[in-house]
């Protein structure tokens, strides 16, 4: 049968653990959307970084590394890391399952 929805571990600002499922073909924003773990203000556009996220453990390579708009954007974040993406620029796949992540702290 085809994976349709994926796990994602997630770490939310306060420090608190979450088990979330995501949608496989759509953006992960939209699953940490939906929680309530990020705000995304512009929509999913890459113009905001409220939707910044820090992958953790092997992630990256499956994640893989930002480009273009979205490094720019990074690049204004204060807290970007190596392992720093933009959630929205993050089409879940059935390789993400299991994947641990922490939303990056707000700025401002
Ligand atoms: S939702 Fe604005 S950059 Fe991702």
């Amino acid at each position: 049968m085809e994976v349709t929805q994926v796990s994602i571990n997630v770490t939310d600002r306060a420090g608190v653990d979450h088990v979330i499922k995501a949608q496989v073909g759509v953006p992960l924003m939209q699953a940490l959307r939906n929680e309530g773990l990020v705000d995304a203000i512009c929509g999913g556009e890459c113009a905001c970084a409220t939707c910044h996220v820090h992958i953790q453990g092997g992630g990256m390579e499956k994640v893989g590394k930002p480009s273009g708009q979205e490094v720019d954007m990074l690049e204004t974040s204060l807290e970007t890391q190596d392992n720093s993406r933009l959630s929205c620029q993050v089409i879940v796949s059935e390789d993400l399952d299991g994947l641990v992540l922490t939303v990056a702290q707000a700025e401002g």
